[in-house]
């Protein structure tokens, strides 16, 4: 979903413009000056701190300076578009991209109503949502024609709205069934869905006293991409977790989780695990942990101070059929320390999005015997079997 906003070049008039970083902050630690608004913790606060951040995320190489091109719009022969003119820019400029990912259908109570065409699922730029991040948002799998977790993750959306001070222009049973009708118009049958609450439309102050009124956004998408449930590699980060009345809160302020996911990714890793201030495990950027000990308990780090993990708290209910059977000795929820996870027989990745993913090395730490654990996948199968014929208050069937 793009903002709205005007082209203000032709689609093929950008030339690439080496910048140099360096050029902007020849000195590292004037860089770590600026950056001392983050609040950081302690470890955070030590001098070289944030160089040592910015080399090992490959922005700074082996010199302070490192050449980046970037795309740099080219200023002249800017057109002046009408509206269907810049509507049908968009049209292309979607049509050209690459992805696995296609928009089915999308609600905005801004327009009240729901579009299936892609050049049509826009937000307005004024929005407190696009230039304040003044927003909350969530989701819920489409697996066979059923939202899989709707009222759980529903529930969590409107507890962040509350948390971001958004009133939400509707009440919970019109939210619902207007999401619900938004992924019937979708025809989408497997898939996901996202919505987004936001403090809605009026102007570019900060206050948003302003905004007429708050704006509910969904959108439906179909991915093709096959699933992988092959064993990962996380890393450590070093980007500062975020304060717990954020952290509990989905709002739409993920720069640092994206960030930490960039820094895996640089580092051979999927995804990059926060610790807490006290050094406990805390969560991934968009998925919890959990860990099998070696004395065979489920140990997940609780949701205090993090986000409290649908899928999460679904597995801890689904793992209860383990421990019948022998294979889990106990669930446990609590403070678990690095020394406790790295030894652990098992380590997981637990989200909507990776449903449960074995961890198989976590920075040079390989975990267990370096394969995907048992009880790893027996809770991957839960959660599947969950998804195509569990109860009816995880499944909502939505009529097409
Ligand atoms: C920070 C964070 N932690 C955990 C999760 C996992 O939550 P869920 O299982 O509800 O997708 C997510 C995903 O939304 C997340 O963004």
């Amino acid at each position: 979903m793009a903002s709205l906003s005007c082209f203000n070049t032709p689609i093929s008039g950008t030339s690439q413009v080496p910048l140099k970083l360096g050029d902007q902050s020849p000195n590292p630690h004037v860089t770590s000056r600026n950056l001392s608004f983050w609040r950081l913790g302690s470890r955070f606060c030590q001098p070289g701190f944030v160089e040592s951040y910015l080399r090992r995320s490959n922005v700074l190489k082996n010199s302070n300076q490192v050449e980046a091109s970037i795309n740099c719009t080219q200023i002249s022969d800017v057109p002046l578009l009408s509206c269907s003119e810049a509507i049908e820019r968009l049209r292309t400029i979607r049509e050209s991209y690459k992805s696995k990912q296609q928009y089915l259908a999308m609600y905005s109570s801004i327009f009240g109503g729901i579009t299936t065409d892609p050049a049509a699922m826009v937000i307005p730029m004024d929005d407190h949502m696009v230039h304040r991040g003044h927003g909350v948002f969530d989701t819920a799998a489409i697996m066979d024609g059923y939202l899989y977790e709707l009222d759980q993750h529903l529930d969590r959306f409107l507890r962040s709205a509350i948390m971001a001070k958004i009133k939400p222009p509707f009440d919970r049973e019109t939210i619902r069934r207007i999401l619900i009708q938004t992924v019937s118009a979708s025809k989408c049958r497997k898939g996901s869905l996202r919505y987004w609450l936001s403090a809605g439309p009026g102007d570019f102050q900060l206050s948003p006293a302003g905004c007429h009124q708050s704006a509910l956004y969904a959108i439906v998408i179909q991915d093709q991409s096959p699933s992988d449930h092959k064993g990962i590699k996380v890393v450590t980060t070093l980007i500062p977790i975020k304060p717990p009345q954020f952290a509990i809160m989905k709002s739409v302020n993920y720069l640092p989780n994206a960030l930490t996911k960039m820094e895996a990714e640089e580092n051979g890793g999927y995804a990059a695990i926060w610790l807490d201030n006290d050094g406990f495990i805390a969560e991934g950027p968009n998925m919890n942990v959990a860990f099998v000990t070696k004395e065979k308990e489920l140990l997940m780090p609780r949701f205090d101070k993090i986000l409290s993990g649908c899928t999460a708290s679904r597995v801890l209910v689904l793992a209860e059929s383990l421990v019948s059977e022998g294979k889990l000795q106990g669930i446990r929820v609590g403070d678990v320390t690095l020394e406790e996870g790295k030894r652990a027989d098992e380590m997981m990745l637990i989200g909507s999005g990776v449903l449960v993913r074995s961890v198989l090395q976590w920075d040079e730490q390989i975990i267990g015997d370096g394969k995907e654990g048992p009880v790893s996948e027996a809770l991957l199968n839960l959660v599947m079997e969950d998804m195509k014929s569990g109860p009816s208050t995880v499944r909502v069937p939505v009529p097409y």
